[in-house]
């Protein structure tokens, strides 16, 4: 084996203002089997982390709650190490970018950019909202989009019609923290000039150090010139203020980064590890950082050319990945596919997931799909049905047959020359990050050792007199293959390794799995892995729809809650063709009645042009009968009669609602009963 290599790894820093969901578990799931690929293969690897605990997004969530800042991210910062420990992620250190090494070294990289004359100071203008006395940033501002005239839309672009713009140009701005005008204002901001680093980041983004398609993303970015960088933001902001800058606070970006080195300076303290050593600007160990596509602007420009005037080390690697969609679509709450990192545990086996996802990673920046149907027949027939399979075919002859000690010969040399000796070309893959290659090849030696399996039939041989030494070495043989393929997997599946060591009385180490177990006593054989079944799968969706609307529907909180963004979720998208099934028709309300028994609902005779409908409604919290009678509504004409306990409905009206009121649909005055409404 080559020499042993010093690694520093880290995944991208989760915000402390949310739950980690399943695109999150993607990125520590490739960091994690790197990481344990890595150590497997003798090296010496640390894995960082730490929750990214700075922004104004983070102090007004704290607001919101009642709560102070440090309780906020001490609470989410527990939820997110637990969501890590039941993945199976083996971080070495799960830090936060709020402590005391993070702000010694913000400053000091700071100050050496101070120093090196690569800070500018400058006036700008931005919105202001003068209740809150806070600078907006353009997401807090929100107003009607200046082209289509949607309301309610953030920042700069709109939702509606993609136009892009700039939010002073928004019809009726208004703060989205506080509802205020928002005011012009002028404040010193901080810059960090990117621009002195163009050459150098040419250099650097073309030496190796990201896969070439985001080095040539990165490239046109550096073409059409770069901009300075404002690293300040202004009080009130939750994180760390600038030296000899008062009510000037360091951009939650500017310190994000630098938690990885506040990660290891924790770790190094605590376990007595020359810090220095991994982090000078000559040092000869590697540094990793996995993160995802929409933040490589940070860590492959603003980042290296900081940790460069600052003269420490740059990263040997930005390991940069894709989304995740789920069943070929972006992630919907509505669907029930918006799945958090604890309902997915509180259904189903972290290392279901860990082996899907590694199964599709390349080590591109190709999005991955999470094909729910396909997840579970994936994992159903390649770890139940072909790996563990092995094992479990095998194992009740060598108990019974020969008190479990394994053969002392290998029946089949050629087949475990081949088996053992994929063990460079899987190297190399999980090396690359191409952890679906490595997979792939793992499955092929899998597939070999079954068809082996089969094609000698030892079940039929024990029952034949002379033929119990010839079981013993086939099912010996298949035992030994189902080793060495279990410790191809160890970095991908942790916990069923350790089950399958204790099977086999044995640890799975990458080398020594050169080295057939002969005249080895294993122990009792106990299932491995259970199949997924689909009624788990069913139901993790169904929690996932349930939390979405539970987070839509409860109640406001506190002064900064946001009613847009608390709006139910949008529902399943629906072709035109779905949509125009729908017909909706004007319709003047003749009568209202009360319904007696009913405690929500009024009985509302209707004319859609000629026709008279009957139609229950759960309006009578919000109208009474009487204001209703003579105005004209919205009503689906030909939704299927439903039998109710007062009688039948013949079709719905339309109305707004939610807890705070009800608010029945009325078309604009002019339109006439039986319009098509579309
Ligand atoms: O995008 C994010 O979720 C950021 N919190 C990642 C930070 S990575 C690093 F720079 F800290
Ligand atoms: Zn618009």
């Amino acid at each position: 084996m080559s020499s042993k290599r010093q690694i520093l790894v880290t995944n991208a820093l989760p915000y402390a203002n949310a739950a980690l969901h399943l695109g999150h578990v993607l990125e520590y799931t490739q960091t994690d089997v790197w990481v344990r690929f890595q150590r497997m293969r003798g090296h010496e690897c640390y894995y960082l982390s730490a929750d990214d605990a700075h922004g104004t997004a983070i102090m007004l969530k704290a607001d919101e709650k009642g709560i102070s800042a440090e309780q906020h991210i001490a609470d989410m910062r527990a939820i997110h190490e637990a969501d890590f420990k039941d993945f199976l992620i083996s971080v070495d250190n799960y830090h936060t970018t709020h402590s005391e090494e993070n702000r010694e070294f913000s400053e000091l990289i700071y100050n050496r950019l101070n120093a090196n004359g690569h800070i500018a100071k400058r006036d700008i203008t931005q919105a202001f909202d003068p209740e809150k006395n806070l600078f907006l940033a353009d997401r807090y501002i929100k107003g009607t989009c200046p082209k289509c005239k949607t309301e309610d839309q953030y920042g700069d672009n709109c939702e509606a019609c993609g136009a892009t713009y700039s939010p002073t140009d928004l019809i009726n701005p208004v703060s989205a923290i506080s509802g205020a005008t928002p005011i012009e204002k002028e404040s010193t901001h901080y810059f960090f000039k990117l621009p002195e680093f163009t050459q150098f980041l040419k250099d650097w983004t073309r030496s190796g150090a990201v896969q070439p398609e985001v080095a040539n993303k990165l490239g046109e970015w550096l073409d059409s010139g770069l901009q300075e960088w404002d690293i300040s933001r202004d009080a009130p902001y939750f994180g760390f203020e600038i030296p000899d800058a008062p009510g000037k606070y360091f951009y939650v970006w500017l310190d994000a980064p630098i938690g990885y080195m506040a990660s290891f300076k924790n770790l190094c303290d605590r376990e007595g590890m020359d810090f220095d050593h991994y982090w000078n600007k000559d040092s000869k160990t590697e540094l990793y950082h996995f993160i995802g596509k929409d933040i490589v602007n940070f860590h492959a420009l603003f980042w290296p050319a900081m940790l460069s005037s600052a003269e420490y080390r740059t990263p040997t690697k930005i390991c940069v990945h894709g989304f995740v969609t789920v069943n070929g679509k972006k992630m919907s709450k509505s669907r029930g596919t918006f799945i958090n990192a604890r309902c997915y545990l509180d259904h189903l086996n972290p290392e279901y997931l860990r082996y899907y996802y590694a199964s599709k990673l390349s080590g591109s920046v190709e999005d991955i799909d999470l094909n729910l149907e396909d997840f579970q027949q994936k994992v159903n027939s390649d770890l139940v049905g072909k790996v563990v399979n092995i094992a479990s075919r095998c194992a009740k002859f060598i108990a019974n047959g020969n008190d479990g000690v394994l053969s002392a010969n290998i029946e089949n040399p050629e087949l475990w020359a081949q088996v053992s000796g994929a063990a460079d070309s899987i190297a190399e893959h999980y090396e690359n990050r191409d952890f679906s290659k490595a997979i792939r090849e793992i499955m092929a030696q899998a597939d070999a050792a079954n068809e082996y399996i089969a094609g000698k039939e030892p079940w039929k041989l024990n029952k034949q007199d002379g033929k119990q030494q010839e079981v013993q070495d086939i099912c010996s043989l298949g035992i030994n293959l189902f080793r060495v393929i279990l410790t191809y997997l160890k970095p991908v599946l942790p916990a069923m390794t350790a089950a399958g060591e204790e099977f086999l009385n044995d640890s799975l180490n990458w080398d020594s799995v050169q080295q057939p177990l002969t005249d080895h006593k294993i122990e009792k054989f106990k299932p491995l892995m259970q199949r997924i079944e689909k009624d788990k799968v069913d139901a993790m969706v169904e929690a996932s729809k349930e939390e979405a609307a539970q987070a839509a529907a409860k109640p406001l909180e506190g002064p900064l809650a946001d009613e847009t963004l608390n709006r139910e979720p949008i529902a399943e998208e629906i072709t035109f063709d779905d949509f125009i099934k729908v017909d909706l028709r004007v319709a003047l309300i003749v009568k209202a009645n009360h319904v007696e028994g009913a405690e929500k609902l009024l009985q509302l005779i209707l004319d859609i042009g000629g026709e008279t409908r009957n139609v229950f409604s759960g309006i009578k919290s919000s109208y009474k009968p009487e204001d209703l009678e003579g105005r004209l509504t919205v009503m689906v004409a030909n939704l299927a009669p439903r039998k109710m306990r007062f009688g039948i409905s013949e079709g719905m009206v339309l109305a707004a609602g939610d807890k705070k009121g009800i608010y029945l649909l009325e078309p604009h005055s002019g339109a006439q009963p039986g319009q098509r409404v579309t």
